[in-house]
């Protein structure tokens, strides 16, 4: 699967986008080893708490199928009936990759018009992983 052509995943996991409080609509596309792709969007809360992320949303799914082999994932964001020119993963999301990607792992960004390619290291230098802990 090209970068584009899992953006372009990530765009239609963003039509599930539930956001009725920032409008703000959020899809990731995450691909395992053996090109199965496993979509999120982001779901919010009135007691904003309980928001989650579309890219926490991915994992979620993936992790509790038993799937942690991921190569890669895009993210698509921004406001309802636009997408942003970027939109880049929060800090709580961030954690989460760390948990189960290492510093290699391919983050797709920006719009299938203009795709952004970042290895996750980048983004989350010196990250506190398992290995930290034991
Ligand atoms: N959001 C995501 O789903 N992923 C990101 O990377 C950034 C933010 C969501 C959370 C919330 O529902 C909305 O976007 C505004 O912050």
């Amino acid at each position: 699967m090209t970068d584009v052509e899992l953006m372009q995943e990530a765009y239609k996991a963003r039509e599930f986008a539930y956001a009725p409080y920032s409008n703000y609509m959020v899809g990731a596309a995450l691909l395992c080893s053996d090109g199965k792709v496993y979509h999120g969007c982001n779901v919010e809360s009135a007691t904003d708490t309980p928001t989650i992320c579309a890219e926490r949303t991915a994992i979620s799914k993936a992790v509790s199928e038993g799937r942690r082999d991921f190569i890669a994932i895009a993210i698509a964001g921004g406001r309802r009936g636009s997408i942003s020119p970027l939109c880049a993963p929060c800090g709580v999301c961030r954690q989460v990759i760390a948990e189960f990607c290492d510093d290699d792992f391919k983050v797709v960004l920006g719009t299938t018009e203009k795709i952004k390619i970042c290895k996750f290291g980048e983004l989350l230098p010196f990250a506190f992983r398992i290995n930290d802990v034991q």
